[in-house]
């Protein structure tokens, strides 16, 4: 009965337009958690409930929601419910912003992908932590919040956005996410470049060490990859990385090497190849110690799988959950606890 509603409501959804439908279901969903029915949606068997460790955190399973679904931390907590075992927040930055004028999500349904140009539209950092510390305490899982550049924010003084940004959220956060790899942010993507990441990335380790003096606590740190850096670049991009105490990389963002007639970065199953070759390199090219976060066109049981067995630690569901809802979730589950 509980398969036959969400398949309806998954129907019914998609025939609103994209945006819309994905706000209106988190909505719902927290309708359904006030009522305290959101059990009825969980799969009933604790599939994964084996506890992993990584870098001192503890998962309860492999599989988590990327950065974008929960754009303000407002519903982290609901999706923890549902059996996610980590959620990543954000993107946030410093300050509110409304993001690229709408219509900018796109469904390609037979594709099963989706196309958005979004940038970063969020509360900001002050609303952000009130959401997060207000919600903290209803969640049981790892909680990511990925952070980025202001719109407005010159490539030179990004450094600055992402140091204050640590300021705000070191210390709720199980893990960060530098974001710098969004193709909806003029610019962002040049944070990946030799000179700029090097710069970016000895700032960051700085304000981590004194972070660490502060608050005695060790939050580990995630860089966030674009599936279309070059080969070259990706293997220097992971050595500078790790030469300034980055803590894992999670593979990957959006592309914008697509057909659609859009600007803006492709996700879901035809992003799904490339992320998995992508992930390959990152896998040779990185530090055995260094934790590996699959994202990009993981569709099916089997995507999981074989990014399992292609070094990833832990796997981020987006488009693949948008189109097939809890289902997949419990797929998921099922396949990376075997
Ligand atoms: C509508 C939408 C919004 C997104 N927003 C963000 C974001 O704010 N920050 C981020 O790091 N990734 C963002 N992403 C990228 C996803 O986290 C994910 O890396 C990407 O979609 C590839 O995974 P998928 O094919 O499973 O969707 C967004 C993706 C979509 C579709």
């Amino acid at each position: 009965m509980i398969k036959l509603i969400e398949d309806l409501f998954l129907v019914f959804t998609r025939l609103l337009p994209p945006e819309l439908s994905k706000n209106f279901t988190l909505k719902l969903l927290k309708v359904i958690y006030n009522l305290n029915l959101i059990g009825l949606f969980k799969s009933r068997k604790n599939f994964g409930e084996s506890e992993i460790i990584l870098n001192s955190l503890s998962f309860k399973n492999r599989i988590g929601i990327a950065g974008g679904l929960d754009k303000n931390a407002e519903y982290f907590h609901i999706l923890n419910s549902l059996g996610f075992g980590f959620v990543e927040v954000g993107t946030i930055t410093l300050k509110p912003q409304s993001g690229n004028p709408k219509p900018r999500i796109f469904r390609y349904v037979k594709d099963k992908t989706l196309l958005n140009s979004l940038g970063f539209n969020n509360v900001g950092s002050v609303k952000a932590l009130k959401n997060i510390k207000k919600f903290k305490p209803k969640f049981d899982g790892v909680l990511g919040i990925s952070i980025g550049k202001s719109k407005n924010t010159k490539t030179k003084n990004a450094w600055q956005d992402y140091l204050h940004l640590m300021d705000y959220f070191y210390l709720e956060a199980d893990y960060l996410a530098i974001n710098i790899s969004s193709p909806n942010t003029e610019n962002l993507r040049e944070l990946s470049s030799q000179e700029n990441l090097e710069f970016l990335l000895e700032k960051i380790s700085q304000k981590k060490v004194q972070l660490i003096d502060m608050y005695k606590k060790n939050t580990p740190i995630f860089v966030k990859l674009s599936p279309d850096e070059k080969e070259e670049n990706l293997k220097n991009l992971i050595e500078v990385s790790e030469k300034n105490s980055i803590d894992g990389f999670i593979c990957c963002n959006t592309t914008t090497d697509h057909i659609y007639p859009i600007a803006g970065g492709m996700s879901g199953a035809m992003l799904s190849k490339k992320a998995e070759n992508m992930q390959k390199k990152v896998a040779e090219f990185k530090q055995e110690k260094s934790i590996l976060i699959a994202s990009g066109g993981v569709m099916n049981a089997s995507d999981v799988k074989e990014r399992l067995i292609n070094s990833a630690d832990l796997v981020q569901l987006y488009t693949g959950y948008i189109y097939q809802g809890n289902s997949l979730l419990k797929k998921a589950l099922k396949i990376s606890s075997s």
